[in-house]
């Protein structure tokens, strides 16, 4: 990957695209960003490139509009973004063509035009090569730092990389390291700690870290279906024959290969999921009849700590439990402390497991907080972003013409 500092940027515009995916929210009919986790994410190489002269052409997608659905403006970004950096971030009205071409044109140094929602063009995500040729019409080089999109090949984040100098921005440099370096080379022992709900979208995770780690634990909903497989009772909880299935196969490759799984061995559970309702400690890994689990047990979560506490580095995705119900947060608020308090390098992914540890007041503690959701696991899981493979390319070497006529992004020589 190339990066920021081998970037001629000075006086010259630059196409940023960050990942400025926020969620909204609607306050008397005024829609505000709810979260700006991401935003603040951004302003480091927003910041650098603004010191160093650059005007930014600043693009990203926000949710998963149907065509030019206005609830997915990037409008509250663009006002959340004016107040983090104390300056004016003016709001495009589309995402190309003529008007958004001279407002780029008209960028004085430092100053910042945010692009409208990018998938607002249906070329986005079909990387259409002429989107990707009319975004690269709007700069001269081209810096991504939208991390959290770089498992998507779409015309913003992979085809326009061909067409313009580029390089990665700071959040991207840093996420791709630390993440390459938690499976790649971490300090020993490597402790994983995975939970959330479906198992069968984690497999690969579970599978890769059944491989590198040296203690694997497996907590929240998606234990359940391990347990299952052991011939445990799950009572209500949801856990269905494919994630049983899933479970099973894991747990068998685990056995060949002489690794284990860490389960839990006792539960919280409760006849349903909401604050209000009673709940006992199971005491053994079995969900009564018409019970669901909630959460970990207290035993689990002592022992899961104890491992934590000894890791060279840990890296934690998924909650315990169902956090956001008190009764229910125990274990995900244990595991968060341990993950904060171990001496070990912390990397902590996946937007609910984030969004746990800021709601406990211990993200300052965290080493690294992700920005990812898809794109972290995947990498983590070993798989290629293709939008990190754009950036390795020298597309400056090409001839003007070439780089506008290049071959479909990805193809043999498109980048040459
Ligand atoms: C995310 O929130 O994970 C990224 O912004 C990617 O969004 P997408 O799943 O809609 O592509």
């Amino acid at each position: 990957m190339r990066t920021l500092d081998e970037l001629d940027v000075e006086n010259r515009r630059v196409l940023l695209r960050a990942d400025l995916n926020v969620p909204l929210q609607s306050d008397e009919g005024t829609v505000n960003v709810a979260d700006d986790t991401r935003i603040r994410a951004a302003l480091e190489t927003i910041e650098q490139l603004r010191a160093r002269h650059a005007r930014i052409v600043l693009l990203s997608h926000l949710g998963r509009p149907h065509g030019r659905d206005p609830a997915l403006s990037m409008r509250p970004v663009a006002e959340r973004l004016s107040e983090l950096l104390g300056c004016s971030v003016g709001l495009a009205p589309a995402v190309v063509g003529d008007e958004v071409k001279a407002l780029s044109e008209r960028l004085g140094d430092g100053e910042i035009l945010l692009l409208e929602n990018v998938r607002y063009e249906p070329g986005e995500t079909d990387n259409d090569p002429e989107l990707a040729r009319r975004l690269a019409e709007l700069a001269d080089v081209y810096v991504n730092d939208a991390f959290g999109t770089a498992h998507r090949a779409h015309a913003s984040t992979e085809g326009v990389a061909h067409l313009l100098p580029c390089a990665a921005g700071l959040l991207m440099e840093r996420e791709v390291l630390t993440l390459t370096a938690v499976t790649e080379n971490p300090a020993r022992p490597l402790v994983a700690v995975l939970g959330g709900a479906k198992v069968t979208d984690k497999i690969a995770l579970v599978e890769r870290f059944l491989d590198i780690a040296d203690s694997l634990l497996i907590g929240g909903a998606m234990s359940l279906p391990f347990l299952a497989a052991q011939g445990h009772a799950t009572g209500l909880s949801l856990c269905s024959p494919d994630d049983v299935q899933a479970a099973r196969r894991t747990l068998e490759r685990a056995s060949a290969a002489g690794r284990e799984l860490e389960l839990p061995e006792d539960l919280i559970v409760a006849p349903q999921l909401s604050a209000e309702a009673p709940w006992h400690d199971s005491e053994g890994p079995d969900v009564p009849g018409s019970w669901l689990a909630a959460d970990i047990g207290p035993r689990t979560a002592a022992r899961f700590a104890r491992v934590i506490a000894g890791a060279g580095t840990v890296f934690w995705n998924g909650p315990m439990g169902v956090f956001e119900c008190e009764p229910f947060a125990h274990a995900t608020r244990t595991v968060a402390e341990a993950v904060a308090q171990t001496s070990g390098m912390s990397v902590v992914g996946g937007g609910e497991t984030v969004a746990a540890v800021r709601q406990l007041g211990l993200a300052a503690e965290i080493d690294h907080l992700s920005t990812g959701g898809g794109a972290t696991l995947k990498l983590l899981q070993g798989g290629l972003l293709p939008a990190v493979q754009a950036l390795s390319v020298d597309a400056s070497a090409a001839p003007r013409h070439a780089r506008q006529t290049s071959a479909p992004a990805g193809a043999p020589g498109a980048s040459a």
